[in-house]
């Protein structure tokens, strides 16, 4: 398994946890950055990411995240959707449709990250180039989307 993300903090505290050592690697990725590797992985997981990737950055996401995988391969995504209980309201949207949001840290730096809620429809249109037997699920709170990897 590869698990990646830009930050390393966030890696640590992956790193900190009780992985098969032998069959786990935690990088250092840019998302964004197209694959030199030939297709290795028989499955790819998204969580909590797609909400956090700038409309505009989309399509070079699914193109960098799909050479990858295999044909065939299994994908999960999941991310939140906008709740009626959601506490955080938009801090602004822009010319691309994104919405933004102001996150505090235990610090108490503040910072406006990116935070997209998509419809029903949209995480099975992001996907159609690539996916075969797409499934999306509306739950309370997250949408889910489970897809094959077409050949
Ligand atoms: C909401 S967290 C989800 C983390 C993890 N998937 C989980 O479920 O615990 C979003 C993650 O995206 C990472 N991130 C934000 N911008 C990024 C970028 N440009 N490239 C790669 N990772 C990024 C953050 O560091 C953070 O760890």
């Amino acid at each position: 398994m590869l698990a990646t993300d830009t930050n390393e903090e966030a890696l640590a505290i992956a790193r900190s946890r009780p992985w098969p050592s032998d069959r786990v690697r935690l990088l250092r990725r840019d998302p964004y950055a197209p694959s030199a590797e030939a297709p290795a992985f028989d499955a790819g997981l998204a969580a909590l990411w797609l909400s956090h990737v700038d409309r505009a950055r989309m399509a070079r996401f699914l193109a960098a995240l799909h050479p990858h995988l295999v044909p065939g391969a299994r994908v999960f995504m999941f991310d939140e959707r906008d709740a009626p209980e959601r506490p955080l309201p938009a801090s602004r949207l822009d010319a691309a449709d994104n919405r933004y949001e102001m996150r505090r840290l235990a610090s108490g730096e503040r910072f406006e990250i990116v935070k997209n809620f998509y419809d029903e429809s949209q995480p099975r249109r992001l996907v159609g180039p690539y996916a075969d037997d797409v499934e999306v699920q509306t739950l309370t709170c997250f949408w889910t989307l489970a897809y094959a990897t077409r050949g």
